[in-house]
Formats: C-alpha cells, sequence, structure tokens
C-alpha cells in the first residue's frame, strides 16, 4: 500500500459480558509486572476465550517469563489446561536486554511470588503452540503481543499460512510520539526492531497500542490499597502489581499504578474506548539513535519526498491516538475484582 489520506477501519466488536461467542485470543508475552496485569484480566473476562499463552525474552529471560507467566495464571484461576509455550530466548539479530530496573530481578517486582504450583509448559516450542492453536480454532483469532516480537516475526516467516485464521493482531508496542528505551523507541519494538517490521507487514489488520496511550491508564491510589487488602488472591496480585514501583523510593518519576500492557487486552474486550487512525508505520532499522522508532505518517498530504522520489509502500496501522481512561479502568477493575 502507498501513503493514503488516513482512513478509519471498520471497529471490531467489543466483548460482550455476557457473550454467545467469547473472542479467541492468544497472549504472546514477557511477563513482567504488567503482562501479569493483562493475563489477570484476560483470564477473567467473559467475552475473551484465552486459548494459549506463549512467552518470550523481554523484560526478563525467557525461563522466568515461563515461570512468572505459569504462577500468574494459577493465581488468575486459568483453566487448568490452557496451554503456556516457551519461545525464543533472544531477538532476531541483537542479544536480548532486559528491564530489570523496571520489573525487578524475577520480572514481577520482586514480590516474591510462589512457583508455580500446578501448571507446566508444553512440550513443543511457542511457534509450534502459536500455529497449531491458531489454525485449531474454529473462530479467526486476535493475536495480542504485549513483549517484544520475536515469537511473531518468526511465526509469519514459519508457517505464513495462520493469517488466514488470524482477525486481528493487537501489540503493545511504538509511540507516535515520545519512546522509553530511547527518546524515539518504545522498548517492545526497540528489543527486536526487525522483528516488529515483520509483524507491520503481515498482511492482516494491526492494532497499535503504543505509549501514548499506554502510559495514560493509571489506578487511582484508592483502588491499588483497596486491590492490596483483597482476600482474593488474584485481586490482591492485581494490587501488588500495580504498587510495586514506589517513585519515591525507585526515584524513578513514572507514577505506580499504571494498567500497561493489560490495557491492551481491555481495547480488545471493549475497542470503543480506544480511537485509533488508520496510517501508515515503519520501524526504522538504522543503527543509530532512531533504530526501533515507530514511524508515523500523521501528514494531511505527500511532501518533496514523495514528489522527488515517488511513494513507497509502507503497511497501514489502525495507531491508537486516544483512550477513555475512565472506561479502561471500570472495565479493567470490574472485571478483575469479580471474583
Ligand atoms: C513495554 O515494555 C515492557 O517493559 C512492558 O511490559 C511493556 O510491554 C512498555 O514499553
Ligand atoms: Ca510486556
Amino acid at each position: 500500500m502507498t501513503i493514503t489520506e488516513p482512513t478509519t477501519q471498520a471497529r471490531p466488536e467489543a466483548a460482550s459480558a455476557h457473550p454467545v461467542h467469547p473472542v479467541p485470543v492468544i497472549i504472546d508475552c514477557d511477563t513482567g509486572v504488567d503482562d501479569a496485569l493483562a493475563l489477570l484480566f484476560a483470564v477473567r473476562h467473559p467475552g475473551l476465550d484465552l486459548r494459549a499463552v506463549t512467552c518470550v525474552a523481554g523484560n526478563t529471560d525467557v525461563d522466568q517469563v515461563v515461570r512468572n507467566t505459569l504462577t500468574v495464571l494459577d493465581i488468575a484461576g486459568a483453566a487448568p489446561g490452557l496451554p503456556v509455550a516457551r519461545g525464543a530466548e533472544r531477538p532476531l539479530i541483537e542479544p536480548a536486554r532486559f528491564a530489570e530496573h523496571v520489573h525487578g530481578r524475577d520480572g514481577m517486582g520482586d514480590l516474591g511470588l510462589p512457583a508455580p504450583a500446578t501448571r507446566a509448559p508444553v512440550d513443543v516450542d511457542a511457534v509450534t503452540l502459536l500455529r497449531r492453536e491458531i489454525l485449531g480454532s474454529p473462530r479467526p483469532v486476535t493475536l495480542i503481543p504485549t513483549a517484544p516480537l520475536t515469537n511473531i516475526a518468526l511465526l509469519l516467516r514459519t508457517y505464513p499460512e495462520v493469517t488466514r485464521n488470524i482477525e486481528r493482531i493487537v501489540f503493545m508496542g511504538g509511540a507516535v510520539a515520545v519512546g522509553n528505551a530511547t527518546p524515539v523507541a518504545e522498548f517492545n519494538v526497540w528489543h527486536d526492531p526487525e522483528a516488529a517490521a515483520i509483524l507491520l507487514t503481515a498482511g492482516v489488520p494491526i492494532t497499535m497500542y503504543g505509549l501514548d496511550v499506554f502510559q495514560r491508564v493509571l489506578v487511582p491510589p484508592a483502588d491499588v490499597q483497596r486491590l492490596r487488602a483483597s482476600a482474593e488472591p488474584g485481586a490482591r496480585l492485581a494490587g501488588d502489581l500495580l504498587a510495586h514501583r514506589d517513585p519515591a523510593a525507585s526515584g524513578d518519576p513514572t507514577p505506580t499504578g499504571n494498567l500497561g500492557d493489560a490495557g491492551t487486552v481491555c481495547a480488545v474486550a471493549d475497542p470503543a474506548g480506544l480511537t485509533t487512525r488508520l496510517l501508515p508505520v515503519e520501524v526504522s532499522l538504522a543503527p543509530g539513535p532512531t533504530r526501533g522508532q515507530t514511524v508515523v505518517d500523521r501528514r494531511p498530504r505527500h511532501g518533496e519526498s514523495e514528489i522527488h522520489h515517488g511513494a513507497r509502500e509502507k503497511p497501514l496501522v489502525d495507531v491508537a491516538l486516544d483512550i477513555d481512561v475512565e472506561r479502561y479502568l471500570k472495565l479493567y477493575l470490574g472485571t478483575v475484582e469479580k471474583r
């Protein structure tokens, strides 16, 4: 596709609270404090049918990601047979670079969580599990990557036929404006830019839930305290995760209480809370200060580059530009605390 005037895509239907057909979803994650919040929500939302979880290196090493994921699914009360698979232990080209300063040494805020009690990963790798679950689903699957996109890129290159049963991909990554890993690059894309570039050209509808909306969904302190005091283990875990980074103690100005990756899953359950525009997006793969940047073209018309050199093919992505914070807070708390 070439650069076009921005258009909007047909909005996917919301996952109803009393669903006849829950939306089949698969989460690819690097659990991860906010990935854990996302899993708690996905397990507990009645409109989502969580069919598998795949793990990738990102916030911490992939074996720790698997362990964290299994523990969170235990606490969330996920179906005992929910398959979880280990995936890539490093990006396609670069070495892994973990985010312990954000997520703690164990990737879970060093909360001292127990080892998984009842679960183990399946005996196939993440790419094999993704293929099996996507092609085996009676209805097209929505993929929700909340991590570096290595597993997804490997899947698309190894088994391109999976796209015939993917409804869309809603990924946490990128930024229209400001980055976090670098001034312009968001962590998940920066960690494996080549994989992100492969994702953007998957040929299925893609929604980019980037930092511009990701950073805005902050749970008020009173709600965090209520969650922490809950007698129900899943709600209590959500509260502890939301509270884990006290800006006063960590010296980090990022406010606590960010739903983070969980907002991406809220956007699948309730797409009407997200304002998006279909825009051309490219990942900068060049070495240097822009590597990993998602370059989002918001210009109303072609510029000199296209006039002099012709328009280049660029994937069109449904980019999140605004978010109904109150709506998603209510949705998240109402879902996770319901048990
Ligand atoms: C992303 O990076 C990770 O630290 C979070 O889990 C989230 O997926 C934000 O840039
Ligand atoms: Ca993540």
